[in-house]
C-alpha cells in the first residue's frame, strides 16, 4: 500500500511538473528527453539519459522518495559522460548501487549552471518474485497530435495497472527518426517516462539508417547495459527482475539476426536460473499482419524459432505488425497439445491457468498509436494454425498489455483504449502456472570471439541466400497469378 501511495504521488508530481518543464529551464542547457532504463539488475541498476542542445554538465541527484520533501538536499550525486550526437548532446549516467525495493526521486542537469530537469521517479525491484509491468508497441508517430493520442493509451494502461514497476516499449517509437520526432515523443510521454522505469526495444524506424546521420540513435537515446558494442541501428541487452530474466533483442541487427546475437542469446538465457524467461523484440515471428509474409520475417522465423524452443522461453512479446495477435502454446511451429488447466484466484478474480505448458506464447499488443493494420487473412499457413486470438484494432483504439507475475504464476492481459470515449476494454488474456520454479540445468555454451566472428559472417551469407530464395519464390507466385 505504501509503495502504491508513493507511486501515485510520484505520478501526480510528474504530471504536474512535466507540463511546466519547458519553463523550468530555457535555452541551450534545457534538459529534455529525460528517461531512466533498466540496467542489469532491476533491484540495483538504472541507466539515465537526457539531451541538451548545448554542451552542459552531466549531473544526477538521486534521493529516496520517502526522504524527498521538494528539496534534493542530502541526495546522492553522480556524474556521467556526454556525446555530441546529431547536433545535440546525449548525457548518460549508469548507476549500479541502488537499494532493492525502494522508490526514488531524481533530477538530471548541470550542477554548475544550476539547470535541472523536473523531479522524476522510479522504483527498484524488491526481489520478492511478485511484480508487474505494462507493454506498448509501435507508437510510430510523426505529429505531436498522434504522439499525444498514443500517450493517452499509456494513461489508460497506468490507470489499469497503477502498481506496474516498469514499461516495455516494443519499438518504433518514431516514424522518420528525426530530432523533431524524438522531441515530440518525449514531450508527449514525459508523465510516464518521468514516473516509470523504461525497457526500450529498438524498432526498425528507430534504427533507420538510410541516412548515415541516424546511426547509433538508439544507444544515444537510452542508457542501456549493452553487450553489443558494434551494432549501429539498435541494442541488445538483458536484465533480471523478480524471478524473471528478460532478454531484449535487436531485430535490426543484420536481420534475420547475426550469429553473434544468437550466441549471446543462448549464453544469456542458459546462464539464468530464473523461473520465467521472457523475450522482447520488435519484429515478430508469429503475426497476422502485413509483414509476416515478407522474406526477412520468414527467414528470421526459420532462424529464431528453434532457438526459442531450445531455450524454453515462456513468452515472446513483439511488435512491428500493428494489429493484435496472440498464439496458443507453440513448439516446433505447432500447438502444444494435452495442456491441463486449473482455475484459481489471482488478484481477486478467478483466473484459469495452463499448468506447466511446454512451448511458448507469442503476443503482439497491436499499437498504442494511430497507425493500425488489419488482420491479414492470407498470412502464411502456420500463422493462423497456431493463432489463439487476432484482432484488427483499426477503428477500435490504441492497445496495451499487462503482465503480472507472482512466484510461479503469470497472468497476461491485453486491452484497447477507445479512441473517442477513452474507455479501457479487455480483449484477451492467458495465464500460466509453473509447479516447479527456478533452476535450469542447461549449461553455458561460451563462444570464442573468433568463432563468433566467423560464424556471424557465415550466418549472414546463409541468411542472405535464404532471403534471395524467398524473394524468388514470391516473385514466381506473383507471375503465376
Ligand atoms: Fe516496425
Amino acid at each position: 500500500m505504501k509503495r502504491r501511495f508513493l507511486r501515485i504521488l510520484s505520478l501526480t508530481l510528474a504530471l504536474l511538473l512535466a507540463f511546466s518543464a519547458a519553463a523550468f529551464a530555457a535555452g541551450k542547457n534545457e534538459v529534455k528527453r529525460v528517461n531512466v532504463s533498466v540496467y542489469g539488475d532491476g533491484a540495483t541498476g538504472r541507466g539515465f539519459c537526457w539531451f541538451t542542445e548545448g554542451r552542459a554538465g552531466t549531473d544526477l541527484d538521486l534521493i529516496e522518495t520517502a526522504r524527498f520533501n521538494g528539496s534534493f538536499d542530502g541526495a546522492k550525486a553522480y556524474t556521467g559522460g556526454q556525446t555530441l550526437y546529431r547536433g545535440q548532446y546525449s548525457h548518460q549516467v549508469a548507476v549500479t548501487d541502488l537499494t532493492p525495493g525502494t522508490a526514488y526521486t531524481y533530477r538530471v542537469g548541470d550542477r554548475a549552471a544550476g539547470v535541472w530537469s523536473a523531479p522524476c521517479a522510479f522504483v527498484t525491484d524488491d526481489r520478492d518474485a511478485a511484480f508487474s509491468f505494462i507493454t506498448v508497441a509501435d507508437v510510430q508517430a510523426s505529429s505531436q497530435e498522434d504522439f499525444l493520442h498514443a500517450a493517452e493509451t499509456l494513461q489508460g494502461a497506468v490507470e489499469t495497472l497503477p502498481d506496474a514497476e516498469f514499461i516495455v516499449n516494443l519499438g518504433d517509437y518514431v516514424n522518420d527518426n528525426t530530432n523533431e520526432e524524438w522531441d515530440a515523443y518525449f514531450r508527449a510521454f514525459a508523465p510516464y517516462n518521468n514516473a516509470f522505469t523504461g525497457v526500450p526495444v529498438a524498432g526498425n524506424h528507430d534504427g533507420n539508417i538510410t541516412n548515415k546521420l541516424n546511426t547509433f540513435c538508439f544507444r544515444n537515446t537510452f542508457c542501456l547495459d549493452k553487450t553489443d558494442n558494434r551494432s549501429i541501428e539498435g541494442v541488445y541487452y538483458s536484465f533480471d527482475y523478480g524471478n524473471a530474466h528478460f532478454a531484449v533483442l535487436n531485430t535490426n541487427d543484420m536481420y534475420p539476426m547475426s550469429q553473434a546475437q544468437k550466441n549471446w542469446l543462448r549464453n544469456d538465457m542458459n546462464g539464468s536460473d530464473a523461473t520465467w524467461k521472457i523475450l522482447l523484440m520488435h519484429r515478430s515471428l508469429y503475426s497476422a499482419g502485413k509483414n509476416i509474409n515478407k522474406p526477412d520475417t520468414i527467414v528470421m522465423r526459420d532462424v529464431l524459432l528453434p532457438i526459442i524452443d531450445e531455450l524454453g522461453i515462456d513468452v515472446v512479446l513483439s511488435g512491428h505488425d500493428h494489429m493484435y495477435m496472440r498464439t496458443d502454446f507453440v513448439k516446433g511451429e505447432k500447438r502444444v497439445g494435452g495442456v491441463t488447466y486449473v482455475t484459481e484466484t489471482f488478484g481477486g478474480e478467478q483466473t484459469t491457468f495452463a499448468v506447466d505448458p511446454a512451448g511458448t506464447v507469442y503476443a503482439i499488443p497491436s499499437t498504442a498509436g494511430t497507425k493500425r493494420y488489419v488482420v491479414n487473412e492470407n498470412a502464411i499457413d502456420p500463422i493462423h494454425a497456431v493463432a489463439e486470438k487476432t484482432l484488427s484494432t483499426r477503428g477500435v483504439g490504441g492497445c496495451f498489455a499487462t503482465v503480472e507475475i507472482e512466484d510461479g504464476r503469470l497472468v497476461y492481459k491485453a486491452y484497447t483504449v477507445d479512441d473517442e470515449t477513452r474507455e479501457v476494454s479487455e480483449i484477451d488474456r492467458f495465464a500460466i502456472k509453473k509447479t516447479a520454479t527456478g533452476g535450469s540445468d542447461a549449461c553455458r555454451r561460451d563462444q570464442s570471439f573468433f568463432s563468433t566472428v566467423y560464424a556471424s559472417g557465415f550466418n549472414f551469407v546463409v541468411a542472405m541466400v535464404k532471403m534471395l530464395v524467398s524473394y524468388v519464390k514470391l516473385l514466381a507466385q506473383v507471375i503465376a497469378k
